[in-house]
């Protein structure tokens, strides 16, 4: 093994200097900083590929697969960033772009509206292959990326970005500030509600029964099964009513998920939360899960003041 490799000071979720130093200079937007994966990173990455593989194969939506074939992602090393632009880009107008950190609400949306998608570069460690709290590049790039390759999918995303816009817009003229601080809050949680329960953990029905479209799902080993075979799961189909209202809880496999019939389905179903905001329908959601943390609401209360 060269010791350049070795010597690597690895990019190792909750212990990577690199990408701690850029947040603390309050940088975003970063470089993929390639060389300095250890070995270590790169071996986390071929094993969690190679047993995601056959679990896709058997549970993931036909243009999942299709999409990591397009993508070429490499089993054997953690993908460059730029390589797998290269092959998205001409397909959807998507790019994945490398973040330091938790990208608060407003810019998050924002960005999908501009077909960029923040992406974590570090990769959880060996020891803990199964569950990670936080985003890593196996989650974002191996289980949000290849969704992007396909167009309706990747339309969606763009549409969830205007549905921010349009929360921003449908508040600006409340002079109330906690007032306006009020709706907000509910709107976002119901929009966090919704992609929670489509983009993270979506069920979709395919040509071979139920299967998993959400990221949250396919960049999990276990739950990824346990979501499509497990009866302690309830499945049932979407309705916008109860999503918006249900508590999404991140700690534990999911015990209720959501089905639609296709994205062209859920591209309407964008269209119908949005008629909903303009009606006034998210004002007074359910409280509950998620809580909106300060730095999400200010980022959309601060989109307002342009
Ligand atoms: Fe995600």
């Amino acid at each position: 093994m060269p010791q350049t490799l070795s010597a690597a000071p690895g990019l190792t979720t909750g212990h990577a200097p690199f990408v701690e130093e850029a947040r603390e200079r309050g940088h975003l937007y970063i470089t993929q900083a390639y060389e300095l994966y250890s070995e270590e990173n790169h071996e986390a990455w071929r094993r969690l590929f190679a047993r995601m593989r056959p679990r896709w194969e058997q549970y993931a939506n036909p243009h999942f697969l299709r999409g990591v074939e397009a993508l070429q992602l490499p089993p054997d090393r953690i993908p460059r960033l730029d390589e797998v632009n290269r092959r998205l880009e001409p397909l959807t107008g998507f790019q994945a772009k490398a973040v330091s950190g938790y990208v608060p609400g407003f810019l998050f949306f924002d960005c999908l509206r501009r077909r960029e998608f923040p992406t974590t570069i570090t990769i959880r460690d060996k020891d803990h292959m199964d569950y990670l709290p936080e985003p890593d590049i196996f989650h974002d790039v191996a289980g949000h990326v290849p969704m992007h390759t396909q167009r309706a999918f990747a339309d969606v995303l763009v549409r969830f970005g205007d549905c921010a816009h349009t929360a921003v817009e449908m508040t600006a003229g409340i002079r109330d500030y906690a007032e306006r601080a009020r709706r907000l809050t509910s709107i976002m949680r119901a929009m966090s509600r919704f992609f929670w329960f489509t983009v993270e953990f979506g069920l979709m029905r395919g040509p071979r029964g139920i299967c998993a479209y959400g990221s949250g799902l396919l960049s999990s080993y276990g739950e990824l099964q346990h979501a499509i075979e497990s009866g302690a799961v309830q499945r049932y189909p979407l309705q916008m009513e109860w999503v918006i209202n249900q508590g999404a809880e991140i700690d534990h496999y999911q015990p209720l998920l959501f089905i639609v019939d296709s994205f062209d389905h859920l591209f309407g179903l964008v269209d119908r939360f949005e008629n909903w905001m303009r009606e006034g329908k998210l004002d007074n959601v359910a409280p509950g899960l998620p809580q909106i943390a300060e730095s999400d609401l200010r980022s959309f209360m601060e989109a307002g003041r342009a």
